[in-house]
């Protein structure tokens, strides 16, 4: 039959993760965390003692780098230079340098030929990011972009972590405000893309209501 891609984007701690995991187990499709792939690019720059403000040599760390990405939405998975790195790319000092990798022009380049690659590969399939609707997949049969409180998204972030409320609300705005304000790609909703905010809705309400939506399109 033919191809399916949902593309989900949002903010840290719009429920993304969860909520796109549960609509691809549910559709028997892939699953694509392009968070985690910016994130392993970052784990690489931060093992090799690169300065964060050099983007020439950021760049050259990318182009090196073996990434290999697991896309069973039960279990998905992610290696640097076939190191497993799952637990490492959820830590403080790669969330804290992400928002400053993920904005090098040449990186990006990178990860979204590869992102698009995976795409293709794929019979069905959903990607989660922050431009999948308007940058990787502007052809997506569905485009989502979940939203929340920036409280909800702090408190939903902390109990994840067991860390500080308060400082997760302030890495999050930080987070935040440099993906949205960088020159390249920026968060940033598209056009054709449905809104949800999950301050209030259940996980199981916004699965319910994309499977309603995907039975439209498909
Ligand atoms: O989704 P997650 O919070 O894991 O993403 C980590 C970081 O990766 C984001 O804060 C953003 O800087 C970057 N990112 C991006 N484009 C994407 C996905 C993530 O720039 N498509």
């Amino acid at each position: 039959g033919r191809q399916l891609v949902v593309a989900v984007d949002g903010p840290s701690g719009s429920g993304k993760s969860t909520i796109s995991r549960r609509v691809a187990q549910a559709l028997n499709a892939r699953y694509l965390d392009t968070g985690a792939m910016y994130r392993a690019v970052t784990y690489a720059v931060l093992r090799d003692g690169v300065d964060l403000r050099d983007a020439v040599k950021i760049a050259a760390v990318a182009e090196g780098v073996h990434l290999t990405i697991g896309t069973d939405p039960a279990a998905p998975h992610i290696a640097v230079d076939g190191v497993p790195v799952d637990r490492e790319i959820r830590g403080a000092e790669v969330t804290g340098a992400v928002s400053a990798v993920s904005a090098v022009p040449a990186v990006r380049a990178l990860l979204v030929a590869q992102q698009r690659q995976i795409i293709a590969e794929a019979e069905r399939i959903v990607v989660e990011g922050r431009d999948i609707g308007t940058v990787v997949a502007p052809d997506a049969d569905l485009k989502v972009y979940l939203t929340a409180d920036a409280a909800e998204r702090a408190r939903r972030r902390s109990s994840e972590n067991a860390t500080n409320q308060a400082a997760t609300a302030a890495d999050l705005a930080r987070r935040d405000r440099l993906d949205s304000t960088r020159a390249a790609d920026p968060l940033r909703q598209a056009e054709d893309a449905v809104v949800l905010d999950t301050t209030t809705l259940g996980i199981d309400e916004v699965v319910q209501r994309l499977q309603h939506m995907l039975d439209k399109v498909m």
